[in-house]
């Protein structure tokens, strides 16, 4: 499936990484002057919502994974509780930047075709987590694919944590996206590319997120937030 499904994601990407990697992984940031030790902050907070306090923890804290790995803070973040972290991403060049905040620690940095985790084992991981990237990506199939993938690689008391894009009223997300591309299309778009199909992504309602799961041999737990853009689940081996 990926290439083709995934080319115009990967091309977005690579983009918004060479412009201001920092602020498009976290749009909350000053475009010009990025608090970057707030940045890394937040990648523990994330780490903190994905663990602490949740519906289900992972049995070993091996190998944690990463979907959509960005510039590293939440694989950074990882590394000060699993021995091993491995970050997959899209974009060459956000890994590339990514290394300097991983330096000197136990973080494998992964290029994916953008629908799957090449390279790593079935059963390898005690955690695969992802936040802010489901939310991104506008094609179903590859979410479909990404939580296959980690039914395929988590090992027996391993935890699936995600966060994605759960907002209701698909006729209202629709219409808003087309409202944005007709704008876009007058010249007159969002000036940080943030209206564009590989931003805006889609929303995806919990029984098609279950459905998933159930294929991927996976069963939810717990849930956080429902009905929000940052909708967290947790899922373990059914
Ligand atoms: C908003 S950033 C979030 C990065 C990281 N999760 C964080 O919160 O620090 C989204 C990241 O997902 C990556 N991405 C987008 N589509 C992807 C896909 N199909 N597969 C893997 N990574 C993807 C982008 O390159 C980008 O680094």
């Amino acid at each position: 499936m990926a290439s083709s499904r995934t080319a115009s994601m990967r091309a977005y990407w690579e983009e918004r990484a060479r412009l201001n990697a920092a602020f498009y992984v976290d749009t909350s940031l000053d475009y010009d002057a990025p608090d970057m030790e707030r940045f890394l902050e937040t990648g523990r907070v994330v780490v903190g919502l994905a663990l602490d306090d949740a519906p289900a923890t992972p049995a070993q804290t091996r190998t944690a994974v990463e979907i959509g790995c960005g510039l590293g803070r939440i694989c950074r973040a990882l590394s000060e509780r699993f021995d091993t972290v491995i970050g997959y991403d899209i974009s060459a060049e956000m890994l590339q930047q990514a290394k300097a905040v991983v330096e000197g620690r136990q973080v494998d940095l992964r290029l994916t075709d953008g629908a799957s985790l090449p390279g790593l084992d079935d059963g390898a991981a005690d955690l695969v987590v992802t936040f802010t990237v489901f939310q991104h990506i506008p094609d179903l199939d590859v979410i479909r694919s990404y939580i296959a993938e980690a039914g395929r690689v988590l090992a027996p008391g391993g935890v699936f944590a995600f966060q994605w894009n759960n907002t209701p009223g698909s006729r209202r997300w629709r219409a808003r996206r087309a409202v944005m591309a007709a704008v876009q299309r007058l010249g007159r778009g969002d000036r940080y590319g943030r209206d564009q199909p590989e931003f805006l992504g889609s929303r995806v309602p919990l029984p098609v997120i279950d459905a998933a799961l159930a294929d991927a041999g996976l069963v939810r737990v717990g849930l956080r937030d429902p009905d929000q853009l940052f909708t967290w689940a947790w899922a373990t081996r059914a």
